[in-house]
Parts: C-alpha cells; sequence; structure tokens
C-alpha cells in the first residue's frame, strides 16, 4: 500500500483510499462533502515522536500543547491523555482546558491580552505561570495575588527579534528599569521563566537558533541587573509532522542543544509549546470542485473562510476519483467565498483530467484552519474523527452551529 503525502495513516491501496483503517468510501458513502476528518492515531504518534526526541535530548523537559492551533475538545483531550499540558492565550481555552479536567500545574496562560478575569480565573486555579507580554501585566497580576495571598509565578515573553515583530518585550534601558521596579513594587509575583516564540513552519536549525540566540541574550542582561531566571521556554514553531519526519526533528534538538551549551545557558526546567506538529497532519478536508474553469483551475467546495491562508498550512491536494493516476499537471485552486482573493492554492500538481464532482483530499489542515477560520455565511462542515477502523462525528453544525468556544 502506498502512503499518501507522506503520510502512514493514508494509504492507497489499488483503487481505495483507506484512512487508518477505515475504507475512505465507507465514510463517503455517509457524508457529504465538505467533510473533515481526524486521525487519532496519528496525533498520538505525533506526540510520542516528540516527547522521545526531546525527552532524550533534554532530561528537564516539560511540553505544554498550543490550543490555539485546535482547540476541538476532542482533540484537546487526545492530547493531554499522552501526558501534555495546555498553553492557553485567552479565557475560553483556559475554561475549556479546566472543563477537560486539565491540571492547574500543566496549564500556562498569557498572551498579548490579559483580561482582569483571565488572571483572577488563572490565580484562584493556582496554575502553573502566568504568560506576561506586557510590564504593565504585572502589577495587575500582583495586586490579584495579594488578594488572594499567593504568590504567582511568571513568564515573561522576550521579543524574538524576528523581523520586524511586536510581540513581546524588549530589554532596553526603559523596560529594563520598568521591570525592575515592579518586581521590587510587587511581592505576590515572581519571575521563573522566559519565553520566546520564533515563528511558525519552522523547517531549518537556523531558525531554532536565532530563537535560543535571543533565550541567551535576553538572560544575559536580566542577570547584569539582579533578575535570575530558573526556566528557559522555546515556544513552538515545528512543522506537520510529515514535513518534519522524526530524524529531522532529532537533528533539530540535538543541534537546540549543542546552541544552548555555546551560550552556556544554564536552566532548571525547559519548555515547549508544540501545536501544528501535534495536530496539522491529523486533519483532512475531503472537498469536491465544483467548477472546472478553461485555464487549468477549479472550485472547491471549501474556501479561505474554513481553510485560510493564515493558518499556513503544508496543504496537499489528491483527485479521490483518481488517485491512481499521476498527479503532475499544475492546477489553481479556488474557494467558495465570492471574491477573486480566495485561492487555496496556485499551480498546485494535479490529475491531467478532470471533472465537475471529483472528489479532493486535502491534508495538512488539522492546525489553526478551525481556529483561523471566520464566520463566512456557509455552513461548517461536519467534523468526524477516525480510529482504527471506527469512526464517531465530533462536531456537527446542526448541533453545536459553531466551531468558536463560546
Ligand atoms: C508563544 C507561542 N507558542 C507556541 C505557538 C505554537 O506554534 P506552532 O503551532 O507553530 O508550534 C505559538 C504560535 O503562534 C506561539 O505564539
Amino acid at each position: 500500500m502506498k502512503k499518501i503525502a507522506g503520510n502512514p495513516y493514508l494509504k492507497n491501496d489499488k483503487n481505495t483510499v483507506i484512512i487508518d483503517d477505515l475504507p475512505l468510501e465507507s465514510l463517503l458513502e455517509k457524508y457529504e462533502t465538505p467533510l473533515m476528518i481526524f486521525l487519532e492515531n496519528r496525533i498520538r504518534d505525533n506526540i510520542t515522536n516528540f516527547i522521545d526526541v526531546f525527552e532524550s535530548t533534554f532530561n528537564k523537559f516539560e511540553c505544554f500543547y498550543s490550543f490555539k492551533a485546535n482547540y476541538l475538545p476532542e482533540i484537546c483531550k487526545i492530547v493531554y491523555s499522552e501526558g501534555i499540558g495546555a498553553e492557553i492565550i485567552g479565557l475560553p481555552e483556559f475554561e475549556l482546558a479546566l472543563k477537560l479536567g486539565i491540571h492547574p500545574n500543566k496549564i500556562i496562560a498569557g498572551g498579548p491580552y490579559l483580561p482582569k478575569e483571565l488572571i483572577e480565573r488563572s490565580i484562584e486555579n493556582n496554575i502553573k505561570e502566568l504568560i506576561v507580554y506586557n510590564l504593565n501585566d504585572l502589577k495587575k497580576i500582583n495586586d490579584i495575588a495579594k488578594k488572594h495571598n499567593l504568590v504567582q509565578d511568571i513568564c515573561i515573553r522576550v521579543n524574538s527579534q524576528k523581523y520586524n515583530s511586536k510581540l513581546g518585550i524588549t530589554l532596553n534601558e526603559e523596560n529594563l528599569s520598568k521591570l525592575t521596579n515592579k518586581i521590587m513594587g510587587c511581592p505576590n509575583i515572581k519571575i521563573r521563566t522566559i519565553l520566546s516564540h520564533y515563528t511558525t513552519q519552522m523547517n531549518n536549525s537556523d531558525q531554532f537558533k536565532k530563537n535560543i540566540k535571543t533565550i541567551a541574550e535576553n538572560l544575559i542582561i536580566l542577570s547584569k541587573n539582579g533578575i535570575y531566571i530558573d526556566n528557559i521556554n522555546l515556544g513552538g514553531g515545528f512543522p506537520e509532522a510529515t514535513v518534519m519526519p522524526q530524524k529531522q526533528l532529532k537533528k533539530i534538538a540535538l543541534d537546540m542543544k549543542m546552541t544552548i551549551e555555546k551560550y552556556d545557558i544554564d536552566y532548571k526546567k525547559i519548555y515547549f509549546e508544540p501545536g501544528r506538529y501535534f495536530v496539522g497532519d491529523a486533519g483532512l478536508f475531503i472537498a469536491k470542485i465544483i467548477k472546472v474553469g478553461s485555464g487549468r483551475w477549479v472550485f472547491l467546495n471549501i474556501g479561505n473562510h474554513i481553510c485560510p491562508k493564515f493558518a499556513r498550512c503544508s496543504l496537499r491536494f489528491y483527485n479521490l476519483s483518481q488517485i491512481n493516476i499521476s498527479h503532475k499537471h499544475k492546477l489553481s485552486f479556488f474557494g467558495i467565498m465570492p471574491t477573486d482573493q480566495d485561492v487555496l492554492a496556485k499551480d498546485y500538481f494535479f490529475t491531467k483530467n478532470l471533472n465537475e464532482g471529483d472528489k479532493v483530499l486535502v491534508t495538512n489542515v488539522g492546525a489553526y484552519t478551525l481556529t483561523f477560520s471566520n464566520r463566512f455565511p456557509y455552513p461548517l462542515p461536519k467534523i468526524l474523527l477516525v480510529k482504527n477502523d471506527n469512526y464517531r462525528q465530533i462536531f456537527d453544525p446542526l448541533v453545536h452551529h459553531d466551531i468558536s468556544i463560546y
């Protein structure tokens, strides 16, 4: 059986596409397109691979799944059941994490916007760390922690120095003096960790090394100012697991380790916050060609409202109606939003002949598609979770109405 898109859970057996152990045809007899499918076993394998690599490279390693990649409750449950903590940026994700039974000491929370309620809920539940992107949030946290008679552990997100990034704190003179003053005046907070997340879809060691350099430089600045940090958090940024096989992941982990040693970074714990690597290649769309243009372009019945460019997925397209025929003729794919900007892919390799009604498999759509999706007035797809030769429906637009958490 031939693998499709390098994914061991997607196979082509003569003319039949097998999803894990389930013939896709059996699903398409029951469900209309567009349909979204998640592969439970692939998520579990991706997590196992990631943990194997990083646990064998770093001995004080902890991992937090970045909920924003995909916060479908069933997906988060699978990730948590593998022993992974949660990295969340807002209150809805936070409440979901608690509802799923994730232990607060496995939750780190925070982002560019820290509303009072998120701080309060985090502190009263005793979460592991609050992540701060804005030094003015420190006083707010301190005041709430004081009310609860607690000392809250803090992670400072520093600016990763990537291009023109505005995210995180730049430790210039002004901010350093602000930070030192806040620490002195805020006994109910303790700065434990620094975080730098460089970007997403990083597939070479250099980007990971640059991120570590940022951490090293910031640690020096902090220690010169009498601020000593226990833990380093290197964020996420790994591509889909099919794009970065375990061997390459291992090489990157070793390069990271060497870079950390080169800069002589001393830490108690090292954290990572992967999102895409765990779930990206575990998500598929089954779509349909609804119009064939004359110059090698087609419209599919999905578009950027559900498969947004913002998600930066490594999209792959397969003609399910001719899965055995070679895919080496360029074709452009348009979506169904009524704007010429709704382009899913330009000049992607596909079958020579194609027809209206042909079913199309789109792979690597498990991360950021649903979370960046918008409310364009089309019905959302049904979502199935496949495991071995079983499946169950985990989202029904008629019942759940919307993919957002509230
Ligand atoms: C701070 C932080 N951590 C982790 C992630 C997860 O990134 P990825 O899904 O690329 O692993 C992001 C994504 O934007 C992030 O901003």
